[in-house]
């Protein structure tokens, strides 16, 4: 199943009554395993968690940490991005370089990089 389609399916998952935008993520790690993530959100607002923060964790959990690609899909009027901590957070376990592939569930789709999205990331070397 292509990346954008795991992403579709579940998104059907997420938990967001409150904003009533529901987002799916999935992605592939360099071994070529795929994890899925979607929004959940809670009626204390903050303690709500995004799409790609679950992918993540997933991957996490499951012992892999290194992203290749990664798909963020919405009911959005134009390819949904994905925020600014999720930027920082995809930028932990990715190349510059990585996909980073925004869609929406008419069919819109954008390919762009880890680096177009956060340029000048903050990262390890910046504390040696
Ligand atoms: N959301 C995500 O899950 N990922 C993003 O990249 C953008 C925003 C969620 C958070 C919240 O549940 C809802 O979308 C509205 O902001």
């Amino acid at each position: 199943m292509d990346l954008l389609d795991h992403a579709r399916a579940v998104r059907e998952n997420a938990h967001a009554p409150y904003s009533n935008f529901k987002v799916g993520a999935a992605l592939r790690t360099t071994s070529g395993a795929v994890f899925t993530g979607c929004n959940v959100e809670n009626v204390a607002y903050p303690e709500g968690t995004c799409a790609e923060a679950g992918a993540i964790a997933a991957m996490c959990a499951a012992g892999e940490y290194e992203i290749a690609e990664i798909a963020v899909i919405a009911d959005s009027p134009s390819p949904v991005p994905p925020c600014g901590g999720c930027r920082q957070k995809i930028a932990e376990f990715a190349n510059a370089a990585a996909a980073v592939t925004l869609a929406t569930v008419a069919g819109e789709s954008q390919v762009t990089s880890v680096s177009a999205l956060l340029p000048g990331a903050f990262d390890a070397s910046h504390m040696a």
